[in-house]
């Protein structure tokens, strides 16, 4: 029997119900579903709505449903459209005539976006303690680095060498921000839509307060249409996941060309890596492209809601049942990628000395020669344009570099002992920059950043 058959006769035909029914994609909101209903049950309680009896039936039948749920005994039925309805149809079952009292002053609407908020809330932060989780091993891999250096690459060919710390951190930072933009997300969407009702609340004496801090809602909806048919968060958290999922494809990538044998900078742990059926030579990266690959999937998400709530008239249409599917799956994917690309960061063997062979060519100093005579008081076009003719003259007449810098009357040899290896990245000492002293202290800023990070999620949870 359907919710509406007071109002719709005959039946619907089967076709509808195939193509609206939504359970097996809602069935997870069962706990938002059914903590939802408490609250609003014992909100009728407060009401005079329910006597105290028939509250703490309504209850108990919940937990029942709850249990049933949780041991796999509960028998969904054909007609059951919804988790909603699902849930509703048992606590009839089981409580008998107060289960009619249930839905009193409730519509699906204010009901699946009260589910939708208690689920985010609790996923963004879970999802946020993951990036943690996965910032923890770039920081502990970035202190093991120690004074290791790699070249930094701008157009991918070699700038200038950087702390392999330095580089790990920069993909730790973008994960900050991540995190903040989850948490933010978390922080905004902290609204109870309960009882908004269909649209426009109720003539019943119902306790959208109470409700709301029964759910450990910071507060209630202000305006009873926005509140069932506003779906901003579900936007922003696919937005933050679509970001998170492109930060870590970008790490994806780069897994990828330093384990290949032109970098062979990075070695995967044999758990981390997978092989081919046919090329029995073969070790593939398959982790960190999948993690490159699936962020076209979450930024598909994301566009697929924007497109669904575009031109939506107020209030509920079911058009926004389509919310659900992008944005469980958004949160699965994040989820399998974060724990995959941690654990293959936690295991990989960093090669040093290849990657300090590769940024041990003599151009990459080219910059600190030009330093150099900035220093001694030469404008710095005027040396760029100096260092540039000798690294011209160099690749040009199969000459070191060395030599022709040793022989150049503003150079000479103090400027030499600037291409020796090792010593470049030595000489970024900025704030921010690449170099050892800088390095230690934003290792400390980010362990710190960190820590602050972990307190706010914990305070979350
Ligand atoms: N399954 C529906 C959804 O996810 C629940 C709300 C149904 N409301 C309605 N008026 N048909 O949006």
């Amino acid at each position: 029997m359907t919710l509406w058959h007071g109002r719709l006769s005959g039946g619907t035909a089967d076709v509808v119900m195939d193509y609206s029914v939504s359970l097996h994609v809602d069935r997870r909101l069962a706990h938002d579903d059914i903590a939802g209903s408490q609250a609003h049950v014992r909100g009728l309680g407060r009401g005079g709505l329910l006597t105290d009896e028939e509250v703490t039936v309504l209850v108990g039948t919940l937990d029942r449903v709850q249990a049933e749920l949780d041991d796999g005994t509960f028998a969904f039925e054909p007609d059951d459209e919804d988790i909603h309805t699902a849930v509703e149809r048992r606590v009839t079952e089981l409580a008998g005539d107060v289960g009619a009292k249930l839905h009193t002053g409730r519509s699906r609407n204010d009901q699946v976006a009260t589910d939708l908020r208690l689920y985010a809330k609790r996923e963004l932060t879970e999802l946020a303690a993951q990036v943690i989780d996965l910032q923890d091993v770039l920081v502990t891999r970035a202190k093991e680095a120690g004074d290791t250096y790699l070249p930094g690459y701008t157009h991918l060919q070699r700038a200038q060498p950087v702390l392999l710390a330095h580089h790990l951190l920069a993909h730790g930072w973008a994960l900050a921000r991540d995190v903040d933009r989850l948490l933010a997300t978390v922080a905004r969407l902290d609204v109870s839509p309960l009882g908004a009702g269909a649209l426009a609340g109720s003539s019943l004496p119902l306790d959208p307060d109470g409700t709301a801090s029964d759910l450990g809602f910071a507060g209630r909806f202000e305006n009873s249409l926005d509140a069932v048919s506003d779906r901003d968060f579900v936007v922003e958290a696919l937005f933050d996941l679509a970001l998170l999922g492109v930060h870590l494809s970008r790490i994806g990538e780069e897994v990828v060309l330093w384990s290949t044998e032109e970098f062979g900078f990075a070695i995967l742990d044999d758990a981390f890596a997978t092989g081919s059926s046919m090329l029995p030579q073969k070790k593939n990266p398959d982790v960190a492209e999948l993690a490159r690959g699936k962020s076209g999937r979450l930024i598909g998400n994301l566009t697929a809601l924007l497109v669904t709530l575009k031109g939506l008239p107020l209030a509920y249409n079911r058009d926004l049942q389509e919310d659900k599917e992008p944005f469980f799956d958004s949160v699965d994917q994040s989820r399998l990628a974060l724990a995959a690309l941690t654990g293959l960061l936690a295991t990989v063997t960093f090669d040093s000395d290849r990657m300090q062979e590769a940024a041990n060519g003599s151009s990459v100093a080219a910059v600190d020669l030009a330093e150099w005579l900035v220093q001694q008081g030469m404008p710095f076009r005027q040396a760029h344009s100096v260092v540039g003719g000798l690294v011209h003259d160099s690749l040009e007449r199969h000459v070191p570099l060395a030599e022709l810098v040793e022989a150049h009357p503003a150079l000479g040899s103090d400027a030499v002992a600037l291409l020796e290896p090792g010593v470049a990245v030595t000489r970024r000492t900025t704030p921010g920059s690449a170099g050892p002293e800088a390095v230690a202290v934003q290792m400390g800023r980010f362990a710190h950043r960190l820590e602050a990070d972990r307190i706010r999620v914990a305070s979350l949870s």
